[in-house]
């Protein structure tokens, strides 16, 4: 599939912010920079890592797949009034984003039982979650991104009031967006961040790679499981540009 940048990309613009420093964050997939006081330059590479590392691959178009995604949904997102960190993207594979404070919390959305909570409950998986459970993980990996309770995150000084609302939020948006491409939307992970005013916004990303989308009719995974359970470079890449292809299609 081509890769052709949103028509409202410019890559000159790239050009024009210059990163003159070194990564503020690598993460395990993406690179943080500085851009001035109030902007970061997030650089999505092509980079896969499932099991906390440990399961890694580098599918070329990776990044870029994940980025365009990911503006697609912000955008999205903010046309029905969330708010993203999402600026702008100056090139295919990097997104210019509000500097925030970053919420050490991973706030997971559940309307299908899959992944962590049919290991570590008595749910098996494909049970339906109605309403839709809101989860708390810290941020931790030397902790091991244990679950935390509200109690806890008000204990750690976090409201997490505010948060739980955009996830339902955002959850309903979603599953109305993916719907359309017959695919329902299992679980997926949020992040949260504060700006200088006090201001909350969803951060990160939002692509196939933090959610899990299951073809309605065939129930097969179009997003990172392909890479946890198959490890195929390939098929990641094809799903993930099909759901890419899509979300285009629907935006025009
Ligand atoms: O692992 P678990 O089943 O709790 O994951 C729930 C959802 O959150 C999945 O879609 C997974 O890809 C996403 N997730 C993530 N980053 C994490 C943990 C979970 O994107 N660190």
């Amino acid at each position: 599939m081509e890769l052709k940048a949103n028509p409202n990309n410019n890559p000159d613009k790239l050009h024009r912010i210059i990163i003159k420093h070194p990564a503020l964050t690598d993460g395990k997939v993406k690179s943080v920079y500085d851009v001035d006081a109030h902007r970061v330059m997030i650089k999505y590479r092509d980079e896969v890592t499932a099991f906390d590392g440990k399961k890694k691959s580098t599918p070329e178009t990776k990044g870029r797949i994940c980025c365009l995604i990911s503006e697609l949904l912000f955008t999205y997102l903010e046309k029905q009034g969330i708010k993203t960190h999402y600026i702008d993207c100056p090139s295919l594979d990097t997104m210019l984003c509000r500097k925030l404070t970053i919420v050490p919390i991973e706030v997971i959305v559940r309307n299908i039982a899959a992944g962590s909570i049919v290991k570590n409950t008595t749910l098996t998986e494909g049970t339906v979650i109605s309403p839709p459970l809101v989860e708390y993980f810290l941020k931790d990996d030397s902790k091991g991104d244990p679950l935390l309770t509200q109690d806890r995150i008000r204990l750690m000084g976090i409201d997490p009031e505010p948060m739980y609302h955009i996830a339902k939020d955002v959850n309903l948006h979603l599953q109305e967006m993916f719907s359309q491409l017959d695919l329902d939307v299992v679980d997926f992970k949020l992040e949260f961040g504060y700006d200088a005013d006090g201001e909350l916004y969803v951060a990160d990303e939002i692509s196939p790679d933090s959610m899990r989308l299951w073809g309605k009719k065939d129930g097969r995974s179009n997003d990172k499981d392909i890479f946890r359970k198959y490890g195929s470079d390939e098929a990641l890449i094809a799903a993930y540009g099909d759901i890419l292809k899509g979300l285009r299609q629907l935006a025009v």
